[in-house]
């Protein structure tokens, strides 16, 4: 296998590793090691059954069941289908996954550890391809903060809330998923984790902290919190933590969670077909320290 390096904030290409085969501790280290040091790691050319896709997502942790399960692939719970084609006037998948800038899982008990994704239908327009993965990069972000904010906020926790990322899609982006039910709302209470984690692979601190579910810092005043988050929403998207991923058939993209937060760009019509496999790897095996 060959590892390469890109130029920017964040992402390597590895090449030569065949992801449907089992392959051995030292590969495996590598990609762990790979995955810690650019956070997103692309796989060029995979051809992968979804069996394949949760295997290989299952050895870096216990994989997430979403409950949107009208998107699961038939038989296999744990690989998700993002789609917006329609079959037989029927969705594919979930047409609007990560619209806007987020980390998965923030606001669950148990965050989540790295997503795998397979790109098998990929809209292209005048010879570049649509539907980009933008990433910025938490490890940068928290390094980037003033000494005195690392200092005061430090033992701080952040509460996230599912429904924040939903009502903003209703809202602000035209989504047609309907409000969450008192029940579901009551399944998934908002929970707090540290605003600075010790990242499991690189054992650095990150800034761990989203727009997409963060509502408060839980020690400080109300109008304190609001103003602490966005100036956190803002910097953490600076240019300089920022990469951008363009998709090519046949792609496996993994980035890991806890050191990164990530946006699905929404640039391509209803008829260019994009159709994408998805496993949410938990951080169960390798976990966040506060
Ligand atoms: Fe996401």
């Amino acid at each position: 296998m060959q590892v390469t390096r890109g130029g920017e904030t964040l992402g390597a290409t590895i090449e030569g590793l065949d992801l449907s085969r089992p392959f051995s501790p030292d590969e495996f280290d590598a990609v762990v090691r790979t995955l810690g040091e650019r956070g997103v790691v692309r796989f060029p050319a995979q051809e992968l059954t979804g069996r394949q896709l949760a295997d290989f997502s299952a050895r870096f942790g216990e994989l997430e069941i979403n409950v949107a399960n009208a998107y699961q692939e038939p038989g296999i719970p744990e690989v998700m289908i993002l789609s917006n084609m329609i079959e037989n006037g029927r969705p594919v998948g979930l047409a609007d996954a990560g619209q806007d800038w987020h980390t998965d899982m923030s606001y669950s008990g148990t965050i989540a550890f790295a997503n795998v994704l397979y790109g098998i239908k990929i809209p292209s327009r005048g010879g570049r391809t649509l539907g980009a993965t933008e990433f910025s990069n938490m490890h940068a972000a928290y390094e980037g903060l003033p000494a005195e904010m690392k200092r005061d906020l430090e033992g701080m926790t952040v509460l996230h809330d599912f429904n924040k990322f939903w009502e903003m899609m209703r809202r602000e982006k035209g989504s047609r998923r309907p409000p969450l039910t008192e029940a579901q709302r009551k399944a998934k209470p908002p929970v707090s984790h540290p605003i600075f984690l010790t990242h499991p692979i690189t054992r650095r601190r990150v800034l761990y902290a989203n727009p997409g579910y963060a509502v408060r810092i839980n020690e400080l005043p109300q109008k304190e919190s609001a103003q602490t988050l966005a100036y956190l929403f803002e910097h953490q998207l600076g240019p300089e933590y920022r990469y951008a991923f363009h998709w090519q058939e046949g792609d496996v993209l993994m980035w890991e969670d806890i050191g990164t937060i990530h946006n699905a760009v929404a640039d391509y019509g209803p008829d260019e077909h994009r159709l994408i496999k998805r496993c949410q790897v938990m951080a169960t095996r390798f976990h966040e320290e506060g």
